[in-house]
């Protein structure tokens, strides 16, 4: 027999995780819903070319990193390995029914072919959101406040902001002209990874983790000086409204992010609570992606933010689920169809309730509603089930007489009043 696993880089998240993840899930979607930024949800796989043009041939991502295979009709396929490239792709294709401006979020897995380790998965899980339409400073300053503001209201500590800018097109490409120049010069100074860059994505040495590379850097061009007037004031103007807001950042030029897509403003957010894998949150300005994919002109600005890395700082008091609150014990062939009708009818209240479905010993049935610290209990036996109605307290509790009812199964009001003032003292219904 072939004792399967999963693949490595992808984990099983189990019930008792998964508290912790619902949990924080459910508080960025609050954050979210009252920023009436809307959810959009594309597909897990698209095209493979999608994702070369969207986020460059030249990128770790597309040239190393995608699960990229033929389908049966031979065509290129590839699971998302981030989001943004499929929202723009989305944008123009429902172009006529989609508005020209979109908050937009979206949540779920995907798919890099990295080496995983603490915190990098190789099918790992993202929120991005997408400001798409707005060029005004404003989205620049809303979407890092949002970014922050979520990882704040989940309590994760030493959190760190880092800006930078990477000017327009024509920045850029001047910029690079005289990077290359310098990099010709300094080529051997340089460590190997850098070196194979120089070709395929120079900008990309600037955020090099080799430490000898990186002391070399320090004599290099600075893109920062090649800025348009305007470019600068873009990013001059931001750095003052951060400071306004009192967002704490700090400017890092190396700051050149992964993905091609990115124009002028480009942040991320690290936390010091975090080993290697630091970055929680990355994002940025793409003012030509969606133009450069055949649609129209769309400045827009977004980030992501890593799920694993953020439920495994987020703290302990999100990892509680809510106690059960009637566990219905029942044993005999009409106890267990009434106790049935009850499980049902018990839905219609904002209520965990659990029906026992083992068919064992009213102790043992006792033994599991306490092992679960249920706040009450439902009994029925064939007696109460022959009278069409059924036992109900509070479980554990030492004024049994006065918690304790007997109430007839047709008897809504009674059971309804029971509840109200026993568990569901402070909900509405
Ligand atoms: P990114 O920087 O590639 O940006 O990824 C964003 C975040 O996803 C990272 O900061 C990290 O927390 C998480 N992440 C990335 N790779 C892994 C991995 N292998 N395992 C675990 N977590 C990982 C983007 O993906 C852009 N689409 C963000 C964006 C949206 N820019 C504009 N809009």
């Amino acid at each position: 027999m072939n004792n399967f696993t999963n693949l490595r880089g992808t984990v099983d998240l189990l019930p008792d995780q998964l508290i912790k993840w619902q949990n924080v899930e459910k508080i960025i979607i609050e954050q979210l819903f009252r920023s009436s930024v809307k959810e959009i949800r594309t597909p897990i796989l698209e095209m493979t070319e999608l994702f070369m043009r969207g986020i460059g041939e030249g990128t770790d991502v597309v040239s190393k990193e995608m699960y990229t295979f033929l389908d049966r009709g031979e065509r290129s396929c590839t699971l998302r390995p981030e989001g943004t490239a499929s929202v723009a792709r989305a944008i123009i294709q429902n172009g006529k029914s989609t508005k020209p401006f979109q908050k937009l979020w979206y949540m779920g897995p995907m798919f890099r072919y990295e080496r995983p380790q603490a915190g990098r998965q190789r099918q790992f899980h993202q929120l991005g959101v997408e400001f798409v339409g707005y060029e005004s400073l404003r989205s620049d300053i809303e979407i890092i406040t949002l970014a922050w503001d979520i990882l704040e209201k989940l309590g994760i500590e030493e959190l760190n902001l880092e800006i930078n800018t990477l000017g327009d097109h024509d920045d850029r490409v001047s910029y690079q002209k005289e990077f290359l120049k310098w990099l010709e010069v300094n080529k051997n100074s340089l460590d190997l990874d850098s070196q194979k860059r120089i070709d395929k994505n120079p900008l990309r040495i600037l955020d090099t983790k080799n430490v000898q590379t990186k002391k070399v850097l320090e004599n290099a061009p600075r893109l920062f000086d090649f800025l348009s007037e305007k470019s600068l004031e873009r990013y001059l103007t931001i750095k003052e409204k951060l400071k306004l807001l009192k967002i704490p950042f700090i400017e890092n030029f190396n700051l050149v992010r992964g993905l091609d897509y990115y124009t002028h403003t480009a942040f991320e957010i690290t936390s010091g609570a975090l080993g290697s894998q630091a970055t929680l949150c990355g994002g940025g300005r793409y003012d030509n992606l969606i133009s450069q994919m055949g649609g129209t002109e769309t400045p827009s600005i977004g980030f992501a933010i890593g799920l694993e890395r953020l439920i495994l700082l987020s703290g302990n008091d999100l990892e509680k689920s809510r106690d059960t609150d009637i566990y219905i014990v029942n044993k005999g062939v009409h106890a267990e169809t009434l106790a049935m009708e009850l499980s049902r009818k018990l839905r219609n209240y904002d209520l965990i309730t659990e029906l026992d479905l083992s068919g064992a010993s009213f102790s043992k049935q006792f033994k599991k509603a306490n092992k679960l610290k249920s706040k009450s209990i439902i009994v029925i036996g064939d007696n109460e089930a022959f009278k069409n109605e059924f036992v109900i307290r509070l479980f554990n509790n030492e004024n049994l007489e006065k918690k304790e009812e007997t109430i007839s199964i047709q008897d809504n009001i009674k059971l309804e009043k029971w509840l109200k003032n026993n568990l569901l003292l402070d909900k509405n219904f």
